[in-house]
């Protein structure tokens, strides 16, 4: 037993890291707003019972409230998010599918316009291919279902898309607020990687990313702030500190601080965090390690929320043409992005700048 959580943990922090791990909280500095931050590696909030925590905290009321706005969004806009082509093939690829609950309203949608349907669940998690395998074979059994265990990446090599009909049109969709958790470069990284692989293929596709939106003058701060309050997230921070401690053989106790969370406007996202209460020492394999000063803060988790213009942003950095969606409050939002018209754009802008011009005669 003591040998699998070694190895869960190894896999996560490797030993090799270790060391600079440690020199890292020798050095802690304060940032540019004078506060001092560390954040750990993020992958130790699922080792050793970390997911079935979070598991467990996905199903609190609180959480439910933003899968609720995208079950909505799907019902109000699944339609217009799909704009499928009525005579096509259609292939929805579910990215980081979990159990498939969620992409069951496009895969129907689909269903119910083109005359073929292939969803494909995809995620580096055994139980959850079998999950979805399982709940489209019962709920949706139209649909062909072509599994694929492994990493979004792999849907990035053109070899993934072979053997399809003629008329095919790919939707691949990234749902679950997936993307919050994505450092804005690897989002665009993401984007630029499926859209260049799409470019060489000779099917029409999109990606279609969920996303929790940003506070605005509709959606209150406090909304994003109370989905993440409460015992479970509680419970997922202290085992955050616990796979700490365990990995880098560390003794913070949890008495020295306090736990909080907040949204952070500059960041635009949700941050956890815990932080100390008092300057107290911290020991690896007994030895002084480092002196932790009061207000230092261990950030357990950054969930980003999404603006207009952040995915605006983030689409013009990728080269791509953008569609937003969005429930009628505003709450959540698919973006949509696809390739051609985004240069397209640019070269009707500069046709109709020409235009204006000789209107004018200029
Ligand atoms: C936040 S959950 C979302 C699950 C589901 N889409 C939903 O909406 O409930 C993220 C999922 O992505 C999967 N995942 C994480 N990294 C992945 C990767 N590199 N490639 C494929 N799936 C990944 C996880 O196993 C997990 O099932």
């Amino acid at each position: 037993m003591r040998a699998v959580f070694e190895a869960e943990v190894a896999s996560v922090v490797p030993l090799h890291h270790v060391p600079k791990l440690h020199a890292e909280l020798q050095q802690l500095q304060p940032d540019a707003s004078g506060i001092v931050r560390w954040v750990p590696p993020p992958g130790l909030k699922y080792c050793a019972g970390g997911t079935a925590l979070q598991n467990v905290q996905i199903q609190t009321p609180q959480y439910r409230s933003i899968k609720m706005c995208e079950l909505r969004l799907i019902e109000e806009k699944a339609a217009t998010i799909l704009a499928a082509n009525k005579s096509a093939h259609h292939w929805v690829v579910d990215l980081g599918s979990g159990p498939g609950a969620y992409c069951k309203g496009i895969v129907a949608e689909a269903l119910r316009h083109c005359q073929s349907v292939t969803y494909t669940p995809l995620d580096t998690s055994p139980e959850a291919i079998d999950a979805a395998t399982e709940l489209y074979a019962s709920d949706l059994p139209a649909a062909k279902i072509l599994p694929h265990l492994g990493s979004w990446d792999d849907a990035m090599q053109t070899s993934f898309y072979k053997d399809l009909p003629e008329n095919t049109e790919i939707t691949a969709t990234l749902m679950g607020s997936t993307a919050g958790n994505f450092p804005v470069d690897y989002m665009v990284d993401f984007i630029q990687g499926f859209l260049s692989t799409w470019e060489k293929l000779p099917f029409p596709a999109k990606l279609v990313v969920f996303v929790d939106a940003a506070p605005s003058d509709r959606k209150p701060t406090q909304v994003v702030i109370d989905a993440y309050e409460g015992k479970e997230i509680l419970d997922l921070d202290c085992h955050m500190m616990k796979m700490v401690n365990a990995s880098l053989d560390l003794d913070f106790s949890l008495d020295k601080f306090k736990h909080c969370i907040d949204y952070d406007f500059k960041e635009e996202a949700l941050v956890r965090w815990w932080e100390a209460v008092e300057d107290f020492p911290v020991s690896h394999h007994g030895k002084p390690l480092t002196l932790v000063c009061k207000g230092t803060r261990i950030q357990t988790e950054i969930s980003r929320k999404f603006s207009d213009s952040l995915l605006q942003s983030l689409a013009e950095r990728a080269g791509a043409h953008l569609e937003i969606h969005r429930t009628d409050d505003d709450f959540y939002k698919a973006a949509t992005f696809t390739r051609g018209t985004a240069a397209n754009d640019g070269f009707q802008n500069f046709e109709s700048f020409v235009h204006k011009i000789d209107a004018t005669g200029a």
